[in-house]
């Protein structure tokens, strides 16, 4: 008697957790983490590019090229886009020619057939913001590395991609645009679900460098400004865990900021197409203003144990821009 009593005990509590594992837990599922090999000499070399799709327009093509020639001479592990992959609308479903016409057709150089880790900006959730995270894109060009937020382990350093669209509460009341939010509602939830997941997967991460990448600003000098809601949030977790980098697009401009509260240096490479929007808030920055063009272009980082080195690019190639960010260097090394 008591053992039947035990044994459906037993059962149920089996039954409960398979009920957990299966309904519950995936809503407060972990980052999910990509690995990528660094080179034999433990350096990585990477671009990064926002705010591109536009088929080849607004200097699209011409930046791209140049990507092509300077990727080759860094030899490029591979790229990071920083979202606004497709205009104006994002992806109307899997099937979009504009996934070719503004993707496949346009980063066309040797160097640049390396994976494309890659956020969603505003303009891809104002599409079928789904489209962009299937797998069948991947069929089409296998490139294209598209999550919401996920996790890069590349040895000596580890990426943090965050979804940075849903923080922002203009776009809940905007009236022009509607976005396409599933999969990430309850809103609340979705939130804090992922703030606690980043949270979490930097006081765990052992890298020698920590790098944030999302879409909108922090910082920006430029036409957007700073995104109050990223400076509530996501930065006091970033200050926390001594990110090194937090690398944006958005604004479309190149610009690097500094602060007086902390070592994070802020990079906004959003300058893939369309630019020159000729509204600078550099009065609100003073000297932690260390860059800012208004005008198509990308960025590379190379990154070593010891040093990081961020370089600005127009849209000729030309250097605009040089920092170089030194790894304080534990005596027991
Ligand atoms: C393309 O780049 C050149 C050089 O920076 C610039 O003068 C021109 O305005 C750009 N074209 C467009 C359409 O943005």
């Amino acid at each position: 008697m008591v053992v039947s009593v035990m044994a459906n005990t037993s059962l149920l509590l089996h039954l409960a957790l398979i009920i957990f594992i299966a309904f519950v837990l995936p809503t407060f599922a972990d980052l999910l983490k990509l690995e990528h090999p660094a080179k034999s000499d433990g350096s990585l070399s990477i671009l990064v590019i926002g705010d591109w799709g536009r088929k080849g327009l607004y200097n699209q093509s011409e930046v791209a090229h140049q990507m092509g020639r300077v990727g080759k001479k860094l030899d490029i592990d591979f790229v990071i886009s920083t979202g606004d992959n497709f205009y104006e609308d994002g992806l109307k479903g899997v099937n979009d020619p504009a996934f070719e016409e503004s993707f496949t057709n346009i980063y066309t150089a040797k160097s640049l057939q390396k994976p494309w880790y890659t956020v969603m900006g505003n303009h891809d959730y104002r599409g079928d913001s789904k489209a962009q995270l299937s797998p069948v894109l991947r069929k089409i060009d296998n490139r294209w590395i598209c999550l919401r937020s996920f996790i890069l382990n590349a040895e000596i350093v580890e990426f943090f991609f965050v979804d940075t669209t849903p923080f922002v509460d203009n776009y809940l009341t905007e009236a022009d645009h509607t976005y396409d939010w599933r999969g990430v509602t309850p809103r609340k939830t979705y939130l804090s679900n992922l703030l606690k997941d980043l949270e979490l997967a930097l006081m765990e991460s052992t890298a020698s460098w920590k790098i944030v990448v999302g879409h909108h600003a922090i910082r920006s000098a430029g036409h957007h400004g700073d995104t109050p809601e990223l400076i509530e949030h996501l930065l006091p977790i970033l200050k926390a865990n001594e990110v090194d980098l937090y690398i944006n697009g958005h604004d479309h401009c190149l610009e690097h900021i500094s602060s007086k509260d902390s070592p994070i240096q802020y990079l906004t490479s959003g300058a893939g197409s369309k630019a020159w929007r000729g509204d600078v808030k550099i009065k609100n920055y003073h000297r932690d203003l260390k860059f800012f063009y208004d005008g198509q272009g990308f960025m590379s980082l190379q990154i070593t144990k010891t040093d990081a080195d961020i370089v600005f690019y127009d849209v000729f190639g030309k250097i605009l821009h040089t920092w170089r960010v030194a790894k304080r260097l534990y005596s027991a090394v």
